[in-house]
């Protein structure tokens, strides 16, 4: 028998102000599309921006349903909405910031499961990281600097 150990750094900033200009610029519009988020169930916005290599910006932010299941995360949305009108663009980093609508969410929220399945799988097709930079609405910043360090043993298209 022998033992694998994963191990994952994540970088943490005190604000946003610590962050480089660009990814500065990159959470100022994951702002603005949280603050458009369509969250009458759930009262929490996410806002997601990524940042592709072309240069454009392209974002998202959650759409929720009555029928609860058919709702979509903000990083899908972003991240289907760059696949579907920028395909094999790569995406160099993704900035998300999410937040309950009653109070000030000050924690770093981390993308879902399946949402880092479904931005995996951009990153394994580039064979190229995505940066994730996550926060609240305020607070600190958590830099990964890939999708996969957030989703060891991921199930990929390699395996099919
Ligand atoms: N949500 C996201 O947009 N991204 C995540 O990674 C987790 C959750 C959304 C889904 C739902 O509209 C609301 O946040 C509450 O779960």
């Amino acid at each position: 028998m022998k033992k694998i150990k994963i191990e994952t750094e994540l970088e943490v900033f005190e604000s946003v102000s610590n962050l480089p200009d660009s990814i500065q610029e990159l959470m100022n519009k994951a702002h603005e599309a949280r603050n458009n988020a369509y969250a009458p169930y759930s009262h929490f916005k996410v806002g997601a921006a990524i940042a592709l290599e072309n240069g454009e910006i392209v974002t998202g932010n959650n759409q929720e349903n009555a029928a609860f299941p058919s709702g979509l995360c903000a990083e899908r949305v972003a991240a289907f909405n760059a696949g579907a009108n920028n395909p094999n663009v790569k995406m160099l980093a993704m900035a998300l910031t999410a937040g309950s609508v009653q109070h000030k969410t000050k924690v770093p929220i981390p993308p879902c499961g399946a949402c880092r399945q479904s931005l995996a799988e951009y990153e394994v097709n580039q064979e190229q990281p995505i940066a994730l930079y996550f926060m609240g609405a305020t607070g600190k910043v958590v830099k990964s600097k890939s999708v996969q360090d957030l989703l060891p043993l991921i199930f990929d298209n390699t395996y099919l």
